[in-house]
């Protein structure tokens, strides 16, 4: 039995945590929620120092030392653009550790042999090899993302055979870990959850990755609460929980906004389709307009639509279109910003970035509430997007954007992009909205332009 004030201190922390959960699902209150979320494990981890019995006291501290210092570099350095790879490594770590914590708890139920519970020998199980996969899986999604790896699906004749095979053994091993426990059991069944990882995130397009990392922080979480079972700690169970049912359901919303389902994210390279496209770079002709042709435009228009995507964000152009917009709005236009679900790089970016730039959030409009406006738009401003904007995941079967939902920006009568040259997005395909007659590019870098384009909107 575990003290009363123990017990009072986890069902607070617990309650962090879903309030934490809660603030999280919204831009307004997201920082005070992370705030709640910290205080939460932070009562976590000093309730677990006093009340345990402590054995290896100097080794505990050296480590809370090393982790809290990786961590707050990593947090304080990590570009905002990084900040997927930095998730899934941090999310690779807490997988691993379940995995070594549930392996220690196997080397001492071993001994036990049949008087070990066997349901707490399957959680064992459960948590090493979902655990591994985890770990694995999210240090191949930081490989990915961080170009260390091709982000290409990487197939190979028999990986369908290697990973349905490994995914058998790895059942018979968890069967013998629970009717023979030994650690040699546990020790094969982490090695093969760290080749089921792999194997799992090989063949993902990068395009896809982040619902990919998604999936994998459910699958910490279902470890970490396994592995609450096996400690006998419920606020293990309930956090993991937590993560393991608030990352099933953020996979399914970005697999949604993305069009795609998640077999076909995770296995559809292996029908032969590619996920990610060839990264052509055109040099059909399109019309280029400098920053005083689209200061007259926006000049004269009375509906503007703006749609902010990834180049916003490399550019860190927010705070000088929060000017523009400003600007306009104050000369009578009609502004609003379209926000895409998956524009930039991670959930939430767009809303993020010009949260930073204190865009009020009225000016926000999620891409189901403004598509309907594209048709009165006089000019709809992409600044940095371009796959949330491309007509050819509408009309073009077998791209890898097909199905995915998009912003109508060629409904509008003009179009302008803003970005640095004919490079395509992420999926790596061309769009056709950039050689539209309606359409005007832009070019250089979005911050540079805005400045200029600021400028020319003033002196109107
Ligand atoms: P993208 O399609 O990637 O397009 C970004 C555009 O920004 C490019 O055309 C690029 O062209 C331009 N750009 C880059 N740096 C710039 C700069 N400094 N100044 C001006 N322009 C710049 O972005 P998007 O429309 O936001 O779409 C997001 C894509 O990422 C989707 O395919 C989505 O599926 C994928 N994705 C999303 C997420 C999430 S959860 N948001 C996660 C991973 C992947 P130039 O190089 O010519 O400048």
């Amino acid at each position: 039995m575990i003290p009363t004030w123990v017990a009072l201190a986890y069902l607070a922390a617990a309650i962090c945590f879903i309030l934490a959960l809660k603030g999280l699902s919204s831009p307004r209150t997201a920082r005070r929620g992370n705030l709640i979320g910290v205080v939460g494990a932070a009562v976590a981890l000093v309730v677990v120092f006093f009340e345990g019995d402590l054995d290896h006291l100097v080794p505990i501290l050296v480590a809370i030392g090393v982790g809290t210092v990786a961590g707050v570099v990593a947090a304080r350095q990590v570009q905002m653009t990084q900040m997927p790879q930095l998730v899934a490594l941090f999310n690779g770590v807490g997988g691993g550790a379940a995995a070594l914590v549930a392996m220690l708890e196997l080397h001492e139920l071993a001994p036990l042999g049949d008087r070990a519970e066997g349901f707490a020998l399957a959680a064992t199980a459960f948590t090493i090899v979902i655990g591994s996969i985890s770990f694995s899986g999210s240090l191949v999604t930081f490989a990915k993302l961080q170009e260390l790896i091709t982000t290409r699906p990487v197939i190979f004749r028999g990986l369908p055979i290697a990973f349905g095979g490994s995914l058998l053994v790895a059942v018979a091993l968890a069967v013998l870990v629970v009717v023979e426990p030994a650690i040699g059991w546990g020790i094969l069944l982490a090695l093969l959850g760290l080749a089921i990882g792999v194997l799992l995130v090989l063949p993902v397009g990068g395009a896809d990755v982040p619902i990919v990392i998604s999936l994998l922080n459910a699958f910490t979480g279902l470890s970490v609460a396994a592995g609450g079972y096996v400690l006998d700690n419920t606020l293990l169970l309930v956090a993991g929980t937590l993560v393991g049912a608030s990352g099933t359901f953020l996979t399914k919303l970005m697999a949604t906004a993305m069009g795609r389902s998640l077999l076909n994210t995770l296995f559809g390279a292996l029908k032969g389709g590619s996920t990610l496209g060839a990264s052509v770079m055109s040099d059909r002709p399109v019309r280029s307009a400098g920053p005083q042709d689209v200061a007259i435009l926006l000049g004269y228009a009375q509906r503007v639509i703006i749609v902010p995507g990834y180049g916003l964000a490399v550019a860190q152009a927010q705070h000088t279109l929060r000017e523009l917009v400003d600007l306009l709005s104050s000369r009578g236009v009609d502004v609003d910003y379209a926000i895409h679900p998956v524009a930039g790089r991670m959930p939430g970016h767009m809303n993020v970035l010009l949260a930073e730039a204190q865009v009020p959030y009225e000016q926000l409009k999620e891409m189901d509430d403004i598509n309907g406006e594209f048709k009165q738009a006089d000019v709809v401003l992409v600044v940095g997007a371009n796959d949330v904007v491309n007509p050819a995941a509408r009309s073009t079967p077998g791209a890898p954007i097909y199905g995915m939902p998009i912003l109508h920006a060629d409904h509008a009568k003009q179009v302008v992009f803003m970005k640095r040259s004919m490079r395509p997005g992420f999926a790596g395909i061309e769009n056709e909205l950039l050689f539209d007659p309606k359409t005007s590019l832009l070019f250089g870098d979005a911050k540079d332009s805005m400045s200029k384009l600021l400028n020319a909107v003033k002196a109107l």
